[in-house]
């Protein structure tokens, strides 16, 4: 509801009163609506049977997090509950298992090459795993390390190769929370991080692009060369981090030494001030 008329003088006194009560009860109903304006989701919502089921996993999940919805995914027209579901409007349906990267793809397109390329990606519809093998499709979740699991990545082979891809990058995850937690202070005190903090942003660039290969040496060669280049970080940001404390001691003595001298000169003026 456009408010904004409120402003305008011609509109009589009681009348104006009425629609500032309305336009203040409209406003989190805008709100709501938003939420929930697809016709997708108001016509899923409602059903119970396999249409039902995937909205609240969807809800929690990081997609709905960053408004990516029902027809972001497949397709469709979020505005017509008569033709949404229609091919003529983009409707993609459900997609095969051997279409699954194609269709996440559209939006993680560097993390499908990476895929496509793979032992994974060759065996795709081969007993390989697709995208949502190991993420899921409505459920998905903020990644951790922890989906690198046994249970997980025995399924289909021995979980050795998983295991040492796992242990190279704990410690790399390892690392950029040690200077996280530097640079994280560092902010606090107001000193200007950007340039660390850039170098960072492409380290960790480089680090998420390394497992879809799945290719185990390849992720211990270039996890060594990132660690390397993480303690150069972390030993700047350390020496840093000492020189600031010498100041801070430093700081202290003289602060104390001025104490110290001020209250030598009152304990000497009271003695010899008042000779008078
Ligand atoms: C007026 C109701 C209604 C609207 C609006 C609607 N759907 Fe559906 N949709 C259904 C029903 C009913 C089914 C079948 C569910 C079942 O099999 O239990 C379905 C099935 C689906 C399926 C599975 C199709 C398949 O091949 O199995 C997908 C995916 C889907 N809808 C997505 C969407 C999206 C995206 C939108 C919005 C662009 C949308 N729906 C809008 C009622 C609706
Ligand atoms: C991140 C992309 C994504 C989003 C967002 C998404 N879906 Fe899906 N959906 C998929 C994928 C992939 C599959 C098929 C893979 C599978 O079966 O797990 C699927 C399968 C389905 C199915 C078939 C389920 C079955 O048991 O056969 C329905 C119905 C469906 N989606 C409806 C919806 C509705 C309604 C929404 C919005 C609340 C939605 N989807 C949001 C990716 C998505
Ligand atoms: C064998 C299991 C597996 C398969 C298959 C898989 N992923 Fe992943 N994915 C993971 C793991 C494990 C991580 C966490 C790696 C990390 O922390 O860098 C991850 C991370 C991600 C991330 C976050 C990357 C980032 O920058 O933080 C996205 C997005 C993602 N995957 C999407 C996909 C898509 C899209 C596909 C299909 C083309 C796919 N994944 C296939 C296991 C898998
Ligand atoms: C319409 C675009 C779109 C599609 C299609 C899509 N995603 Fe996403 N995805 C996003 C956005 C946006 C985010 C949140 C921002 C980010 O982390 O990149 C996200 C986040 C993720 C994350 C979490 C990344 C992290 O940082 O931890 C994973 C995992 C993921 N998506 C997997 C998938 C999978 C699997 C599919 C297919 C079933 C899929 N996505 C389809 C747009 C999309
Ligand atoms: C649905 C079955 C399946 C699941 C689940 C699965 N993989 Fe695989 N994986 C395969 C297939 C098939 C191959 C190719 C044949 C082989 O090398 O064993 C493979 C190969 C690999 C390779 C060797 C790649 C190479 O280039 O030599 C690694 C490493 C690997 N997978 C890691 C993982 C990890 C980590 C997980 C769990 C996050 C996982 N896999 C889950 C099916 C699976």
């Amino acid at each position: 509801m456009k408010c904004s008329f409120l402003q305008t003088g011609d509109v009589p006194h009681a009348l104006r009163f009425a629609f500032i009560l309305l336009c203040m009860l409209s406003f989190p109903l805008d709100v709501i609506a938003q939420e929930t304006a697809t016709v997708c989701l108001q016509c899923h919502s409602a059903q119970t049977g396999r249409g039902g089921m995937v909205v609240q996993p969807w809800k929690t999940s990081i997609h709905a997090e960053n408004g990516i919805s029902c027809h972001d995914c497949h397709g469709g027209d979020p505005k017509d509950a008569v033709n949404a579901m229609s091919p003529a409007r983009g409707f993609l349906g459900v997609p095969k298992e051997t279409d699954i990267p194609a269709f996440c793809g559209r939006c993680h397109v560097g993390i499908r090459d990476d895929y496509l390329q793979s032992a994974h990606g060759r065996a795709l519809g081969k007993g390989g795993p697709t995208c949502v093998t190991c993420h899921g499709s409505h459920d998905i979740k903020k990644v951790t390390l922890e989906l690198i699991n046994e249970k997980s990545c025995s399924r289909c082979h021995p979980y050795e190769r998983a295991a040492e891809i796992k242990a190279a990058m704990v410690e790399t995850e390892r690392q950029f929370m040690s200077i996280e937690g530097r640079l994280a202070r560092f902010k606090g005190e107001g000193v200007d991080t950007e340039a660390t903090d850039k170098e960072l942003f492409s380290i960790r660039n480089t680090y998420h692009r390394l497992f879809h290969e799945v290719n185990t040496n390849r992720v211990k060669s270039e996890s060594s060369k990132l660690q390397g280049e993480l303690a150069k970080l972390d030993h700047i940001l350390q020496k840093l981090d000492e020189q600031r404390a010498k100041r801070k001691i430093t700081g202290a003595f003289v602060i104390a030494g001025a104490l110290v001298a001020a209250l030598l000169f009152y304990l000497l003026r009271k003695t010899y001030g008042n000779d008078r």
